[in-house]
C-alpha cells in the first residue's frame, strides 16, 4: 500500500511526507526528486530546456513506475501531478490511500513568494501577481485534489498535529 500526499506547491507535501515516512518506518519518495534523479536534471532545467508538456509526460511515466512497484512507501507528488494525464484516477485505482493537504491561499502565497525561484511556474511572476495566480490556479486544480481519499486542512497546524491527523485516518 502507498500513502500518497497531494496538494498545491508549498503546501508541505515533502516535509510532511518525510516525517510521516520516518514515523511509520517506511521509505519516502518525492516525485520531483525521483524525476530529477532519473533524468539527471533539475525540474527547473527540464521546464526550461524541454518545456512543460515534456515534463508532464515523464511525470506520468515515473508516477506509473512507482505505483506499479509493490513497495510500501510514502509518496509526495508535485503540485500539478494529480491534474494531468488521468493521474488522479490512476492513483485512486492503485493500492493507495491519498491525502490532500489543503492550505489557505494566503499561507501558500506567503511561502511561495519566498520560494518562487525554485518553482518554474511562478518564477517569472512579480510578487504582487502571485496571489491572483495562485487563487485562479487553485480554483482549476481543486477538483482534482478533492478526489483524494482524505482532505486534511493544515492552516495554523503544527507538523506534528498534521501527522497525528494523517495517522488517525490511516488507522
Ligand atoms: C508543479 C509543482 C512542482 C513541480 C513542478 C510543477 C506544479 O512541485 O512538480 O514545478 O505544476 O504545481 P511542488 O509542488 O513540489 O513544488
Amino acid at each position: 500500500m502507498k500513502i500518497v500526499l497531494i496538494g498545491y506547491m508549498s503546501s508541505g507535501k515533502s516535509t510532511i511526507g518525510k516525517h510521516l515516512a520516518d514515523k511509520l518506518f517506511l521509505p519516502f519518495i518525492d516525485l520531483d526528486i525521483y524525476i530529477e534523479k532519473k533524468e539527471k536534471k533539475s525540474v527547473s532545467d527540464i521546464f526550461k530546456n524541454k518545456g512543460e508538456i515534456y515534463f508532464r509526460l515523464i511525470e506520468h511515466k515515473y508516477l506509473k513506475e512507482i505505483l506499479i512497484s509493490d513497495q510500501k512507501v510514502v509518496l509526495s507528488l508535485g503540485g500539478g501531478t494529480p491534474c494531468y494525464a488521468d493521474n488522479m484516477n490512476l492513483i485512486n485505482t492503485a493500492n493507495t490511500i491519498s491525502f490532500y493537504l489543503q492550505t489557505s491561499i494566503k499561507e501558500l502565497v506567503d511561502r511561495l513568494t519566498k520560494e518562487k525561484d525554485d518553482r518554474p511556474l511562478i518564477a517569472s511572476l512579480e510578487d504582487n501577481k502571485i496571489s491572483e495566480f495562485v487563487a485562479k490556479h487553485l480554483f482549476e486544480r481543486r477538483v482534482f485534489y478533492e478526489k483524494a481519499n482524505f482532505i486534511i486542512k493544515t492552516e495554523g497546524k503544527s507538523k506534528s498535529e498534521i501527522i497525528k491527523e494523517l495517522n488517525v485516518s490511516l488507522q
